[in-house]
Protein backbone atom coordinates (compact mmCIF):
# COMPACT_ATOMS: atom_id res chain seq x y z
CA UNK A 1 0.00 0.00 0.00
CA UNK A 2 1.58 3.51 -0.76
CA UNK A 3 1.59 6.07 1.50
CA UNK A 4 2.64 8.74 -0.68
CA UNK A 5 0.45 12.19 0.01
CA UNK A 6 -2.12 12.55 -3.27
CA UNK A 7 -0.79 15.42 -5.61
CA UNK A 8 -2.01 18.86 -5.00
CA UNK A 9 -2.06 19.47 -8.65
CA UNK A 10 -2.85 17.15 -11.96
CA UNK A 11 -4.20 18.29 -15.23
CA UNK A 12 -7.52 17.27 -16.63
CA UNK A 13 -8.03 14.56 -19.63
CA UNK A 14 -10.87 14.10 -22.31
CA UNK A 15 -11.90 11.25 -19.56
CA UNK A 16 -11.72 12.48 -16.46
CA UNK A 17 -12.69 16.81 -15.45
CA UNK A 18 -10.99 16.17 -12.48
CA UNK A 19 -7.94 14.48 -13.42
CA UNK A 20 -8.90 11.61 -11.86
CA UNK A 21 -11.95 9.28 -11.49
CA UNK A 22 -14.57 10.76 -9.22
CA UNK A 23 -14.45 8.22 -7.20
CA UNK A 24 -10.50 8.90 -6.44
CA UNK A 25 -11.56 12.81 -6.20
CA UNK A 26 -13.92 11.87 -3.68
CA UNK A 27 -11.99 9.45 -1.74
CA UNK A 28 -9.14 11.56 -1.56
CA UNK A 29 -9.72 15.44 -1.68
CA UNK A 30 -13.21 16.21 -1.33
CA UNK A 31 -13.86 17.76 2.01
CA UNK A 32 -10.06 16.86 2.63
CA UNK A 33 -7.51 18.19 0.53
CA UNK A 34 -7.04 21.42 -1.89
CA UNK A 35 -6.44 20.14 -5.54
CA UNK A 36 -5.19 22.18 -8.75
CA UNK A 37 -7.17 20.92 -11.95
CA UNK A 38 -5.20 22.46 -15.24
CA UNK A 39 -7.50 22.25 -17.98
CA UNK A 40 -10.93 21.25 -16.11
CA UNK A 41 -12.56 22.61 -19.34
CA UNK A 42 -10.44 22.60 -22.41
CA UNK A 43 -9.93 25.79 -24.37
CA UNK A 44 -12.86 27.44 -21.74
CA UNK A 45 -14.41 30.89 -23.43
CA UNK A 46 -16.66 32.79 -20.43
CA UNK A 47 -20.10 32.22 -21.26
CA UNK A 48 -19.72 35.65 -20.09
CA UNK A 49 -18.17 39.21 -20.24
CA UNK A 50 -17.41 41.91 -17.78
CA UNK A 51 -19.83 44.03 -19.29
CA UNK A 52 -22.78 41.15 -19.14
CA UNK A 53 -21.62 40.78 -15.15
CA UNK A 54 -21.83 44.72 -14.79
CA UNK A 55 -25.25 44.88 -16.19
CA UNK A 56 -26.49 42.26 -14.01
CA UNK A 57 -25.41 43.85 -11.32
CA UNK A 58 -27.59 46.69 -11.87
CA UNK A 59 -30.99 44.82 -11.90
CA UNK A 60 -32.81 44.91 -8.92
CA UNK A 61 -33.01 40.94 -7.19
CA UNK A 62 -29.82 39.87 -8.16
CA UNK A 63 -26.67 40.21 -5.32
CA UNK A 64 -24.04 42.21 -6.22
CA UNK A 65 -21.12 43.72 -4.29
CA UNK A 66 -17.99 45.87 -4.98
CA UNK A 67 -15.18 45.02 -2.65
CA UNK A 68 -12.44 47.64 -3.07
CA UNK A 69 -9.13 48.00 -1.44
CA UNK A 70 -7.02 50.80 -0.92
CA UNK A 71 -3.35 49.97 -0.51
CA UNK A 72 -1.97 52.79 0.39
CA UNK A 73 -4.36 53.14 3.26
CA UNK A 74 -4.44 49.58 3.72
CA UNK A 75 -8.63 49.82 3.55
CA UNK A 76 -10.78 47.58 2.34
CA UNK A 77 -14.42 49.32 1.42
CA UNK A 78 -17.60 46.92 0.87
CA UNK A 79 -20.84 48.42 -1.32
CA UNK A 80 -24.08 46.22 -1.98
CA UNK A 81 -25.93 46.21 -5.33
CA UNK A 82 -27.81 47.37 -6.96
CA UNK A 83 -26.08 49.43 -8.69
CA UNK A 84 -26.59 52.51 -11.00
CA UNK A 85 -24.73 52.67 -14.22
CA UNK A 86 -22.37 55.01 -13.66
CA UNK A 87 -20.94 53.47 -10.79
CA UNK A 88 -18.70 51.10 -12.88
CA UNK A 89 -17.26 54.44 -15.17
CA UNK A 90 -16.33 55.79 -11.33
CA UNK A 91 -14.57 53.06 -10.26
CA UNK A 92 -10.75 53.28 -10.52
CA UNK A 93 -8.16 51.25 -12.75
CA UNK A 94 -7.44 48.37 -10.15
CA UNK A 95 -7.86 46.92 -7.29
CA UNK A 96 -11.82 46.05 -6.71
CA UNK A 97 -14.01 43.39 -7.75
CA UNK A 98 -17.59 43.10 -8.54
CA UNK A 99 -19.33 39.51 -7.37
CA UNK A 100 -22.43 38.29 -8.08
CA UNK A 101 -23.99 35.39 -6.42
CA UNK A 102 -26.40 33.08 -7.77
CA UNK A 103 -25.44 33.57 -11.69
CA UNK A 104 -26.82 29.81 -12.26
CA UNK A 105 -30.27 30.91 -11.64
CA UNK A 106 -29.96 34.38 -14.01
CA UNK A 107 -28.09 32.82 -16.93
CA UNK A 108 -28.67 29.72 -18.21
CA UNK A 109 -24.99 29.08 -19.84
CA UNK A 110 -23.30 29.53 -16.37
CA UNK A 111 -25.83 27.05 -15.42
CA UNK A 112 -25.28 24.57 -17.69
CA UNK A 113 -21.08 24.86 -16.21
CA UNK A 114 -22.98 22.87 -13.14
CA UNK A 115 -21.90 20.21 -15.03
CA UNK A 116 -18.34 19.72 -13.64
CA UNK A 117 -20.11 18.66 -10.31
CA UNK A 118 -22.85 16.62 -11.44
CA UNK A 119 -21.35 13.62 -9.53
CA UNK A 120 -22.57 15.20 -5.86
CA UNK A 121 -26.05 15.71 -5.45
CA UNK A 122 -27.26 19.03 -6.43
CA UNK A 123 -29.29 20.58 -3.34
CA UNK A 124 -25.34 20.49 -2.46
CA UNK A 125 -24.75 23.23 -4.38
CA UNK A 126 -25.59 26.43 -2.98
CA UNK A 127 -24.67 28.83 -6.19
CA UNK A 128 -22.32 29.97 -9.04
CA UNK A 129 -20.81 33.19 -8.17
CA UNK A 130 -19.23 34.81 -10.65
CA UNK A 131 -16.56 37.38 -9.99
CA UNK A 132 -15.11 40.05 -12.15
CA UNK A 133 -12.07 41.88 -11.09
CA UNK A 134 -9.59 44.58 -12.21
CA UNK A 135 -6.16 44.38 -12.13
CA UNK A 136 -4.70 44.09 -8.75
CA UNK A 137 -8.49 42.93 -7.68
CA UNK A 138 -9.44 40.57 -4.94
CA UNK A 139 -11.45 40.00 -2.05
CA UNK A 140 -8.59 39.68 0.87
CA UNK A 141 -7.14 36.40 2.24
CA UNK A 142 -10.10 34.76 3.66
CA UNK A 143 -11.65 31.46 4.60
CA UNK A 144 -15.13 30.03 3.34
CA UNK A 145 -17.20 28.23 5.44
CA UNK A 146 -17.89 25.29 2.44
CA UNK A 147 -16.25 23.58 -0.06
CA UNK A 148 -15.88 25.40 -3.14
CA UNK A 149 -14.80 24.71 -7.04
CA UNK A 150 -12.61 28.10 -8.70
CA UNK A 151 -12.99 28.08 -12.13
CA UNK A 152 -10.75 30.43 -14.17
CA UNK A 153 -13.12 31.81 -16.74
CA UNK A 154 -11.27 34.79 -18.33
CA UNK A 155 -7.57 36.36 -17.51
CA UNK A 156 -5.52 35.19 -15.07
CA UNK A 157 -5.65 34.87 -11.54
CA UNK A 158 -2.86 34.29 -8.60
CA UNK A 159 -4.15 32.05 -5.73
CA UNK A 160 -2.03 31.19 -3.05
CA UNK A 161 -3.10 28.72 -0.43
CA UNK A 162 -2.48 27.84 2.95
CA UNK A 163 -3.04 24.18 2.75
CA UNK A 164 -1.06 22.98 6.14
CA UNK A 165 -2.88 22.15 9.16
CA UNK A 166 -3.78 24.09 11.73
CA UNK A 167 -3.90 27.61 10.07
CA UNK A 168 -3.88 31.21 12.15
CA UNK A 169 -7.80 31.61 11.91
CA UNK A 170 -8.36 35.04 13.36
CA UNK A 171 -10.02 37.65 11.81
CA UNK A 172 -9.44 41.25 11.29
CA UNK A 173 -12.16 43.78 13.07
CA UNK A 174 -11.14 46.86 10.97
CA UNK A 175 -12.92 45.40 7.32
CA UNK A 176 -16.17 45.25 6.07
CA UNK A 177 -15.58 41.67 5.18
CA UNK A 178 -14.55 38.51 6.89
CA UNK A 179 -10.27 38.98 6.14
CA UNK A 180 -7.73 37.03 8.18
CA UNK A 181 -5.07 38.81 9.97
CA UNK A 182 -2.70 36.20 9.17
CA UNK A 183 -1.75 34.47 6.09
CA UNK A 184 1.47 32.75 5.30
CA UNK A 185 0.81 30.48 1.55
CA UNK A 186 2.17 27.17 1.24
CA UNK A 187 1.20 27.00 -2.20
CA UNK A 188 0.91 29.53 -5.52
CA UNK A 189 -0.41 29.14 -8.73
CA UNK A 190 -1.32 31.12 -11.59
CA UNK A 191 -4.35 29.86 -13.34
CA UNK A 192 -5.65 30.20 -16.87
CA UNK A 193 -9.16 30.16 -18.55
CA UNK A 194 -10.57 26.52 -17.64
CA UNK A 195 -8.19 26.13 -14.88
CA UNK A 196 -10.04 24.96 -11.88
CA UNK A 197 -8.86 24.58 -8.03
CA UNK A 198 -10.92 22.65 -5.48
CA UNK A 199 -11.07 24.29 -1.57
CA UNK A 200 -12.38 21.98 0.94
CA UNK A 201 -13.73 24.20 4.09
CA UNK A 202 -11.83 26.36 6.21
CA UNK A 203 -8.30 26.44 3.87
CA UNK A 204 -7.14 29.99 3.88
CA UNK A 205 -6.95 31.47 0.31
CA UNK A 206 -5.82 34.67 -1.66
CA UNK A 207 -6.15 35.22 -5.02
CA UNK A 208 -5.79 38.47 -6.82
CA UNK A 209 -6.43 39.16 -10.60
CA UNK A 210 -3.12 40.29 -12.91
CA UNK A 211 -5.26 41.13 -15.24
CA UNK A 212 -8.95 41.74 -16.39
CA UNK A 213 -10.05 38.32 -14.93
CA UNK A 214 -13.56 36.73 -14.06
CA UNK A 215 -14.37 33.67 -11.55
CA UNK A 216 -16.66 31.46 -11.18
CA UNK A 217 -16.82 29.88 -8.08
CA UNK A 218 -19.28 26.89 -7.95
CA UNK A 219 -20.05 26.85 -3.91
CA UNK A 220 -21.34 24.76 -1.40
CA UNK A 221 -23.84 24.66 0.99
CA UNK A 222 -24.43 22.78 4.39
CA UNK A 223 -26.46 23.56 6.67
CA UNK A 224 -25.41 23.50 10.13
CA UNK A 225 -26.77 21.92 12.71
CA UNK A 226 -27.72 24.59 14.48
CA UNK A 227 -30.49 25.65 11.27
CA UNK A 228 -31.06 22.37 11.17
CA UNK A 229 -32.18 21.79 14.38
CA UNK A 230 -33.95 25.15 14.94
CA UNK A 231 -35.94 24.65 11.41
CA UNK A 232 -37.00 21.02 12.06
CA UNK A 233 -37.87 21.43 15.77
CA UNK A 234 -39.96 24.94 15.29
CA UNK A 235 -42.13 22.50 12.69
CA UNK A 236 -42.22 19.70 14.64
CA UNK A 237 -43.28 21.06 17.72
CA UNK A 238 -46.56 22.41 15.84
CA UNK A 239 -47.14 18.79 15.15
CA UNK A 240 -46.45 16.50 18.15
CA UNK A 241 -49.15 15.35 20.90
CA UNK A 242 -49.77 17.70 23.54
CA UNK A 243 -49.77 13.76 25.25
CA UNK A 244 -46.25 13.57 24.89
CA UNK A 245 -44.64 14.87 27.72
CA UNK A 246 -41.84 14.75 30.56
CA UNK A 247 -42.87 11.57 32.68
CA UNK A 248 -41.50 9.70 35.81
CA UNK A 249 -43.68 7.08 36.69
CA UNK A 250 -40.54 5.42 37.95
CA UNK A 251 -39.68 8.31 40.44
CA UNK A 252 -38.04 7.55 43.74
CA UNK A 253 -38.03 9.64 46.72
CA UNK A 254 -36.33 13.17 46.30
CA UNK A 255 -33.48 13.68 49.17
CA UNK A 256 -32.92 17.25 47.63
CA UNK A 257 -36.02 18.63 46.35
CA UNK A 258 -34.51 21.78 44.89
CA UNK A 259 -32.39 19.64 42.51
CA UNK A 260 -32.92 18.42 39.13
CA UNK A 261 -31.00 15.12 39.30
CA UNK A 262 -29.57 12.83 37.21
CA UNK A 263 -32.66 10.46 36.81
CA UNK A 264 -34.23 13.61 35.78
CA UNK A 265 -31.68 14.16 32.73
CA UNK A 266 -32.50 10.38 31.79
CA UNK A 267 -36.05 11.34 31.38
CA UNK A 268 -35.52 14.11 29.91
CA UNK A 269 -33.29 12.67 26.91
CA UNK A 270 -35.86 10.11 26.74
CA UNK A 271 -38.53 12.64 25.92
CA UNK A 272 -36.59 14.67 23.59
CA UNK A 273 -35.38 11.83 21.39
CA UNK A 274 -39.36 10.81 21.13
CA UNK A 275 -40.11 13.37 19.88
CA UNK A 276 -37.15 13.92 17.16
CA UNK A 277 -38.25 10.28 16.08
CA UNK A 278 -39.43 10.41 12.56
CA UNK A 279 -39.44 8.14 9.53
CA UNK A 280 -37.50 8.51 6.31
CA UNK A 281 -40.88 9.69 4.30
CA UNK A 282 -41.20 12.55 7.22
CA UNK A 283 -37.89 13.50 7.62
CA UNK A 284 -37.08 13.75 3.76
CA UNK A 285 -40.06 15.79 3.33
CA UNK A 286 -39.21 17.73 5.75
CA UNK A 287 -35.56 17.97 4.74
CA UNK A 288 -36.53 18.71 0.74
CA UNK A 289 -39.00 21.51 1.70
CA UNK A 290 -36.08 23.21 4.44
CA UNK A 291 -33.39 23.11 1.74
CA UNK A 292 -35.80 24.75 -0.93
CA UNK A 293 -36.23 27.71 1.03
CA UNK A 294 -32.64 28.10 1.84
CA UNK A 295 -30.67 31.14 1.28
CA UNK A 296 -34.18 32.03 -0.74
CA UNK A 297 -34.17 35.98 -1.51
CA UNK A 298 -36.99 35.51 -3.37
CA UNK A 299 -40.42 33.87 -3.42
CA UNK A 300 -42.01 33.12 -6.54
CA UNK A 301 -45.52 34.84 -7.43
CA UNK A 302 -48.32 32.29 -7.72
CA UNK A 303 -50.35 33.18 -11.12
CA UNK A 304 -54.19 32.52 -12.13
CA UNK A 305 -53.54 30.64 -15.37
CA UNK A 306 -55.61 28.59 -16.85
CA UNK A 307 -54.91 24.82 -18.75
CA UNK A 308 -56.29 26.64 -22.09
CA UNK A 309 -53.77 29.60 -21.58
CA UNK A 310 -50.96 27.31 -20.83
CA UNK A 311 -51.68 25.12 -24.21
CA UNK A 312 -52.08 27.51 -25.85
CA UNK A 313 -49.02 29.63 -25.14
CA UNK A 314 -46.70 26.33 -25.57
CA UNK A 315 -48.46 26.30 -29.26
CA UNK A 316 -47.55 29.68 -29.67
CA UNK A 317 -43.77 28.40 -28.91
CA UNK A 318 -43.53 29.60 -25.19
CA UNK A 319 -41.16 27.22 -22.93
CA UNK A 320 -41.95 26.76 -19.56
CA UNK A 321 -38.69 26.56 -16.92
CA UNK A 322 -37.78 26.34 -13.47
CA UNK A 323 -38.14 30.01 -12.08
CA UNK A 324 -35.27 32.60 -11.03
CA UNK A 325 -36.72 32.18 -7.09
CA UNK A 326 -37.38 28.62 -7.06
CA UNK A 327 -35.37 25.93 -5.39
CA UNK A 328 -36.66 22.66 -6.33
CA UNK A 329 -35.12 18.88 -5.50
CA UNK A 330 -37.33 16.10 -4.71
CA UNK A 331 -37.92 12.68 -2.71
CA UNK A 332 -38.68 9.47 -3.58
CA UNK A 333 -40.80 7.01 -2.12
CA UNK A 334 -38.01 4.65 -1.79
CA UNK A 335 -40.67 1.83 -2.92
CA UNK A 336 -39.52 1.85 -6.44
CA UNK A 337 -42.96 2.86 -7.27
CA UNK A 338 -42.03 5.87 -9.68
CA UNK A 339 -43.38 8.07 -7.14
CA UNK A 340 -41.46 11.32 -5.85
CA UNK A 341 -42.29 14.86 -3.91
CA UNK A 342 -41.07 17.60 -5.46
CA UNK A 343 -39.67 20.37 -2.86
CA UNK A 344 -39.95 23.69 -3.84
CA UNK A 345 -40.72 27.23 -2.13
CA UNK A 346 -40.98 25.45 1.33
CA UNK A 347 -43.61 23.04 -0.04
CA UNK A 348 -44.32 19.72 -1.29
CA UNK A 349 -46.03 18.60 -4.57
CA UNK A 350 -46.72 14.42 -5.21
CA UNK A 351 -45.84 13.95 -8.90
CA UNK A 352 -44.04 10.90 -10.97
CA UNK A 353 -40.39 10.40 -10.75
CA UNK A 354 -40.01 11.29 -14.05
CA UNK A 355 -41.44 14.68 -13.88
CA UNK A 356 -39.62 15.38 -10.81
CA UNK A 357 -36.38 14.93 -12.75
CA UNK A 358 -37.60 16.89 -15.69
CA UNK A 359 -38.10 19.67 -13.28
CA UNK A 360 -34.81 19.51 -11.39
CA UNK A 361 -32.63 18.77 -14.65
CA UNK A 362 -29.96 21.78 -15.14
CA UNK A 363 -31.76 21.90 -19.07
CA UNK A 364 -35.01 21.58 -18.08
CA UNK A 365 -37.17 23.05 -20.61
CA UNK A 366 -40.65 22.44 -21.21
CA UNK A 367 -41.52 22.90 -24.57
CA UNK A 368 -44.91 22.11 -26.63
CA UNK A 369 -43.20 18.78 -28.08
CA UNK A 370 -42.42 17.81 -24.13
CA UNK A 371 -45.95 18.57 -22.82
CA UNK A 372 -47.62 16.78 -25.51
CA UNK A 373 -45.77 14.07 -24.60
CA UNK A 374 -46.15 13.79 -20.65
CA UNK A 375 -49.22 11.93 -19.64
CA UNK A 376 -52.49 13.45 -18.14
CA UNK A 377 -51.23 13.55 -14.33
CA UNK A 378 -47.94 15.35 -15.42
CA UNK A 379 -49.43 17.83 -17.37
CA UNK A 380 -51.62 18.60 -14.41
CA UNK A 381 -48.52 18.88 -12.02
CA UNK A 382 -46.96 21.16 -14.95
CA UNK A 383 -50.32 23.22 -14.53
CA UNK A 384 -49.94 23.61 -10.73
CA UNK A 385 -46.51 24.24 -10.97
CA UNK A 386 -46.72 26.77 -13.08
CA UNK A 387 -50.12 28.28 -10.99
CA UNK A 388 -47.40 28.20 -7.98
CA UNK A 389 -44.74 29.59 -9.92
CA UNK A 390 -42.27 27.39 -9.53
CA UNK A 391 -42.20 27.24 -13.44
CA UNK A 392 -42.32 30.45 -15.24
CA UNK A 393 -42.11 31.49 -18.96
CA UNK A 394 -38.34 31.49 -20.83
C1 LIG B 1 -13.37 35.82 -5.96
O1 LIG B 1 -13.95 35.30 -6.93
O2 LIG B 1 -12.76 36.89 -6.06
C2 LIG B 1 -13.39 35.19 -4.62
C3 LIG B 1 -13.82 33.81 -4.56
C4 LIG B 1 -13.43 33.16 -3.25
O3 LIG B 1 -12.37 33.43 -2.73
O4 LIG B 1 -14.15 32.32 -2.71
CO1 LIG C 1 -13.19 32.24 -0.83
Amino acid sequence: MSTQAPDIEVRASARHALGMPVAAFLRHYWQKQPLLIRGAIPDFVSPLTPDDLAGLACIDGTLGRIVRFDRRRNRWHLENGPFAEARFAQLPKRDWTLLVQDMDRWDPEVRALLRLVDFLPRWRVDDIMVSYAAPGGSVGAHVDQYDVFLLQGLGQRRWQIDARPNPPLAFREDAPIRLLQQFEPSHEWLLDPGDMLYLPPGVPHFGEAENDCLTFSIGMRAPSAGELLAGFAAEQALKLDEELRYADPDLAPTEDPGAIDHAALTRLRQTLSQAMKLDDAALGDWFGRFLSLYRAAERPRPRRISPAQISGRLEREGILVPAASVRMNFTTDGAGRGGATLHGNGESIPVTLELARLCTALNCQIDQTCYAGLDEADRASVIELTRRGWLSWQ
